[in-house]
């Protein structure tokens, strides 16, 4: 039994969900975590992911709330179900609320993504990564950093370094990316009219730009932070993309600072994950908080500078392709500006076959 349920999850199921396909009987349960089309459905259809067997339909909530509300439905199902082995992805609400469900009954816990740790127990995802892999039976690291830090915590038994099931889902879908015209894809965000904002403002053709992302809960809800943000991505050279989450867009418009991102920021609704990542090909570097991207920028060559203190994905820091700068405008302005490639690039998280070694694993694991 899988359990999903928030965008990146559905981007990461997309290579095991495949790789476990004709080994195991799978059961996916979407928790409903996210629910709008473009954080989901979206990527159903462009991942070719069947429908999941379940839906709960939890909705969005405060933590406890949320992961409450998933551990009931996951109980439940565990016990009509009685699935050998529940897996689970990342650190989200989704993830440990199916963790702390399953642990306590039979089935075999997995954690894929397993070993990673910021060091940042202020993010709710720090704490979700590390309770769920104090939960787990079987762990699956993408790196050999992820290994050593489950053993310091004194994780040893079923752990497997596995690679990176994402680098395998871009690999999946690479050749897909030159199909498309990605400006067609671009909607402004939010209520457009109003706002003067223009769709034709929007992708700056063959002209230099930068994608940005943002959604962390400590930048979107954190005003000074928040605007400090955008005083940094509207003032850069080049043009800039942001795909805006939907609680970015919320907190824009609550901290009145809707306008002023408007005028520097050419503002986009989320875009799908074939999009996405044609953006990301094209643009010059990266401005993200997101664990994701990081990774993606990495692999598809764009320079990245992540709008946090931490990161869970050190190694792209390390080797140069990622530098950490917080929210701090001057700094985001000097890291974007002067942000090159490096020479060298390493193999960081595996070489694309992580989701076919895990399925191998688990099917062993099963019997
Ligand atoms: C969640 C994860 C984060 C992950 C991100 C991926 C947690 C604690 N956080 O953050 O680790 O990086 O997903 O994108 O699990 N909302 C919508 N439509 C939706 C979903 C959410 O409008 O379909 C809005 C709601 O106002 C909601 C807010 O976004 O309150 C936050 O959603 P939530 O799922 O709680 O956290 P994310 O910020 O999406
Ligand atoms: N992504 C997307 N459309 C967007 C922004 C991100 O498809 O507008 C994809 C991105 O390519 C990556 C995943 O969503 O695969 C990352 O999700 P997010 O940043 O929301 O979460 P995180 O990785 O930080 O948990």
């Amino acid at each position: 039994m899988s359990v999903i349920g928030a965008r990146p999850q559905f981007v990461k199921a997309a290579a095991v969900s495949r790789a476990l396909s004709g080994r195991v009987d799978e059961t996916v349960v979407h928790t409903g975590q996210h629910y709008d089309p473009e954080l989901s459905a979206v990527f159903f259809e462009e991942l070719a992911l069947d429908e999941p067997d379940y839906h709960l339909d939890v909705g969005s909530d405060t933590h406890a709330a949320q992961t409450a509300a998933v551990m009931v439905e996951i109980e439940r199902l565990v016990d009509a179900e009685e699935p050998d082995a529940v897996l689970v992805y990342g650190d989200t609400n989704s993830t440990l609320a199916g963790a702390l469900a399953a642990t306590k009954r039979e089935p075999t816990l997995v954690h894929v993504e397993a070993g990673l740790r910021s060091g940042d127990r202020s993010m709710p995802e720090e704490v979700n990564r590390i309770c769920t892999d104090h939960c787990a039976d079987v762990h699956y690291a993408p790196s050999e950093t992820a290994v050593e830090t489950l053993e310091r915590e004194g994780i040893t038994d079923g752990v497997v370094r596995s690679g990176d099931v994402m680098y395998d889902t871009l690999l999946q879908v690479r050749d897909r990316l030159a199909d498309d015209d990605v400006a067609d894809a671009l909607v402004p965000a939010g209520e457009t009219a109003s706002d003067g904002h223009h769709a034709d403002r929007l992708v700056p053709g063959d002209d230099a730009f930068v994608l940005a992302t943002v959604h962390r809960a400590a930048n979107t809800d954190d005003p000074d932070r928040l605007e400090s943000i955008v005083e940094g991505l509207s003032a850069l050279s080049r043009p800039v993309v942001l795909p805006a989450h939907p609680r970015t867009v919320a907190a824009l418009r609550r901290e009145g600072l809707w306008e002023r991102a408007l005028d520097g920021i050419d503002l986009v609704e989320p875009v799908g994950y074939l999009d996405f990542l044609r953006l990301l090909v094209a643009a010059d570097r990266v401005a993200t908080d997101s664990g994701g991207v990081q990774k993606e920028a990495f692999y598809l060559d764009t320079p990245c500078v992540t709008l946090r203190e931490t990161t869970e994905w050190v190694e792209t820091v390390e080797t140069g392709w990622n530098r950490l700068v917080g929210a701090d405008a001057d700094r985001i302005v000097e890291a974007v500006e002067s942000a090159v490639r490096p020479a060298r690039k390493p193999d960081l998280y595996g070489s694309g076959t992580a989701a076919s070694r895990i399925a191998t694993d688990v099917e062993r694991r099963l019997g």
